[in-house]
């Protein structure tokens, strides 16, 4: 059904107050806003506020902080508003299972797969924009999805980008998928130059406007890691087959390459509403107000290898898939700890990697992921020996 033509797509946006959130209220209102979709809940963390106001002016049903201490502050601001109201681990569950078509699942981290993963279970197509799922609970959040009988449909650039150019019947051709990265802003830095870097600087991205989380980790190349474990679990590739190609003009977005020489690639101007809006209206196209590719004023398109030396977290995921089991899970557990040591200039840049490298090798032993309580109890436990590496790291500077 295309959005409009008949009922109102009824959406779920966990994460509307962020990056990819607001960006998806804006897709919406382009897509004939309460005409084309109606919307269950909003969700967000600290900004109450804005949440407030998105619920308000989307005619959300539910609206929901994760924050359990601000669940009166959210009260008042809908006070009058006939919008339901719920906070914390129980309220995201409540989100998730109120009745949704499409849910956008852009809540940054691992905080957002109980909810995703809920979501999926009961059936709805998941715009995913929360790589962490993939990353995390890999095969048993894609097994979800599809028992539940709804579908995946990628929201990041990249994995959208390798989802419009997979020629749909021509699977067994695939060759090989590139992923492409911007390098971020110390593409062309040494490592003692980012050894001092501080968060304000790393996460100053050249091309695309991002939240906090994603930007630092395209500068230090660990949400490339995280994309390319993604991509293994969305696209049922072998590790072998996922290349990397640093492309600092960010106007190829992902390629995949055929058995015949082929590459089909999807192009466009670096915004995220794009590959939203496909994911929204899918399987039609929409017609977005967003800049056109002006191939007159390109003057060029460049390519360089990644270095795995200066970012060693490429070489991390590549441990990672070779690895398999829960290594994703625990990579992805451990960045996120170093990651708030980092913000909270607890640690330097170059820590992040050592810590995740560092607790992936400790916990090496760890067995496959036959549960989604054996995810959880690996992220629980990378999170623990991660925190007590910031803490040496702390002392031993
Ligand atoms: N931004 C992009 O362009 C982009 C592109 C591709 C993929 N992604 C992926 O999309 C996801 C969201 O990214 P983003 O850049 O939109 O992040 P963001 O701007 O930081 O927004 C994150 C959202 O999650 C909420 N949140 C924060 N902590 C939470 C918690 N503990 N529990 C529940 N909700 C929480 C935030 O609420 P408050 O703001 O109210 O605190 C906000 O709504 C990430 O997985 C990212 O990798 C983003």
């Amino acid at each position: 059904m295309m959005a409009g033509e008949n009922a109102p797509r009824r959406l779920s946006i966990f994460g509307s107050t962020g990056s990819i959130g607001q960006n998806t209220l804006d897709v919406i209102e382009q897509l004939g806003g309460r005409k084309s979709y109606e919307i269950s809940v909003v969700t967000g963390n600290a900004n109450v506020e804005l949440l407030a106001h998105q619920a308000k002016s989307a005619g959300a049903r539910l609206a929901v902080t994760a924050s359990d201490e601000r669940y009166h502050a959210l009260k008042a601001e809908l006070s009058g508003s006939g919008i339901a109201v719920a906070a914390g681990a129980s309220g995201l569950a409540e989100a998730a299972d109120l009745e949704a078509d499409w849910v956008m699942a852009a809540i940054v981290g691992t905080a957002g797969l109980a909810p995703t993963l809920a979501a999926a279970r009961k059936g709805a197509t998941i715009a995913l924009a929360n790589k962490e799922c993939l990353v995390s609970a890999g095969d048993l959040f894609v097994d979800a999805v599809a028992k539940g009988g709804g579908r995946l449909i990628p929201v990041d650039s990249e994995h959208s980008a390798i989802f419009q150019s997979l020629d749909e019947g021509q699977r067994h051709a695939v060759e090989r998928i590139i992923l492409t990265a911007s390098g971020g802003p110390f593409r062309t830095w040494s490592r003692a130059d980012m050894a001092n870097v501080t968060a304000a600087t790393a996460r100053a991205h050249p091309n695309w406007s991002m939240g906090l989380k994603i930007s630092v980790g395209s500068a230090s190349m660990f949400n490339k890691a995280l994309e390319m474990i993604e991509a293994k679990h969305l696209f049922g590739v072998r590790p072998d087959q996922i290349e990397v190609i640093v492309h600092p003009q960010s106007i190829i977005h992902s390629m995949v390459g055929y058995t015949d020489g082929s590459i089909i690639a999807q192009l466009g101007c670096p915004d995220m509403r794009t590959a939203i809006g496909y994911a929204l209206d899918y399987p039609h196209r929409p017609k977005l107000n967003v800049e056109r590719l002006d191939f007159a004023k390109l003057s060029r398109l460049d390519f360089e290898a990644p270095d795995e030396e200066r970012f060693p977290a490429l070489r991390l995921a590549r441990t990672a898939l070779e690895r398999g089991g829960l290594q994703g899970a625990i990579m992805n557990a451990a960045e996120e700890i170093a990651f708030h040591a980092f913000v909270e200039e607890r640690i330097g840049f170059l820590a992040m990697a050592d810590i995740a490298e560092a607790v992936m090798d400790k916990m090496i032993a760890t067995g496959e992921a036959k549960t989604m309580d054996d995810v959880f109890a690996a992220d629980a436990e990378a999170r623990r020996l991660a925190a007590e590496l910031v803490a040496l790291n702390e002392k031993a500077a």
